[in-house]
């Protein structure tokens, strides 16, 4: 009998039901929605099944409160947290969403052992190495999710500016979320052109700062809530990667252990991605300056880190 896959995504929120959607919409399996909030996740949930036999999608996506009904996941997607407001950088959101990821960590793994975890929360190489010391997972089945949103970003600028298809466009981001990415620009292609050789320099430049924006452009539209639908569209790709073993090679925040020289962090680096979670961190060389911008986010993630109350 073939068993479909079962997604836990924790928090029912703007991310987290949207994560859903997407999910459903490309019958990636059945998806449990968690939340604290009574009602919301059901909800939500019994919304978006009484869609799928127009989506024409054969999933079950249900609504809990109740960490039993999560067991047995093959992935647990982490959005739960408070979203970066108006004037909030993703440092200050450091104090309020560490201590709802390590509890929901805790209370997730203990039921989906096996299962590789995902996280959105932010700042998210910091929660992502949270869920980790809380866990005691391997690295491996600890990811966060990052380089994707940022690449889908630039790919669709670049993508708007060319007047090209989005699918023609590619690129890779290193690095920290958003204000410390570390875009490589000469590793982006458009239909196997270099980027550097259809923009000029300024053009590139306006489109890496707009991206590194991306984020706050908008929060500063929505006022008080932040992105949601390419975050979700980004988790849902990177659960697709996962769910069917694809072995994808994305931008993802991955803990190092040695690789580009750094030991013990979690920051985004190009991964392959499969069913047991991160494949290999993949090693690319780098130009003196990009290796410094690289650095520099990596020590900002370190920094972070050090203001983690020690016991979660
Ligand atoms: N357990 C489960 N769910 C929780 C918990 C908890 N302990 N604490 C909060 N939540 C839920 C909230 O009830 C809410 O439904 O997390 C959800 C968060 O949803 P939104 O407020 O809509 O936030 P969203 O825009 O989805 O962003 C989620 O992603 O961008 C990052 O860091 C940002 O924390 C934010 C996260």
């Amino acid at each position: 009998m073939v068993r479909r896959s079962k997604i836990t995504i924790v928090g029912a929120g703007m991310t987290g039901a949207t994560t859903a959607h997407w999910c459903a919409a490309a019958e990636l399996g059945d998806v449990v929605l968690f939340d604290v909030v009574e009602g919301l996740p059901q909800g939500k949930s019994l919304d978006l099944w009484e869609a799928t036999p127009i989506a024409g999608a054969d999933v079950r996506i249900t609504g809990t409160c109740d960490w039993e009904a999560t067991a047995g996941s093959d992935v647990v997607v982490i959005t739960a947290g408070s979203p970066r407001k108006p004037g909030m950088s993703r440092r200050d959101l450091l104090a309020v969403n560490h201590r709802v990821v390590a509890d929901v960590a805790r209370r997730a793994v203990a039921v989906s052992p096996d299962a590789v975890f995902m996280v959105l929360t932010n700042p998210v190489d910091v929660m992502a190495y949270v869920v980790l010391r809380t866990t005691g997972l391997p690295p491996a089945r600890v990811v966060g999710q990052a380089g994707v949103l940022d690449t889908t970003r630039f790919r669709a600028f670049v993508a708007g500016e060319l007047n090209v298809s989005v699918q023609d466009v590619h690129a890779l981001v290193l690095g920290g979320h958003g204000d410390s990415m570390v875009p490589l620009v000469r590793l982006c292609q458009v239909g196997g052109v270099p980027l550097t050789s259809l923009l000029p320099p300024e053009s590139v430049e306006r489109l890496v700062e707009r991206t590194r924006n991306g984020g706050a452009e908008i929060v500063g539209l929505l006022k008080t809530a932040s992105a949601f639908y390419a975050p979700g569209a980004a988790l849902c790709e990177m659960l697709r990667a996962i769910l069917r073993d694809q072995g994808r090679l994305l931008p993802a925040p991955a803990y190092l252990q040695g690789e580009y020289g750094l030991r013990g962090l979690y920051t985004g680096v190009p991964i392959i991605l499969g069913a047991a979670g991160v494949r290999r961190v993949v090693e690319i060389p780098l130009e003196p300056d990009e290796r410094a911008a690289f650095l520099r986010s990596a020590a900002e993630v370190r920094q972070a880190m050090a203001e983690l109350p020690q016991e979660s």
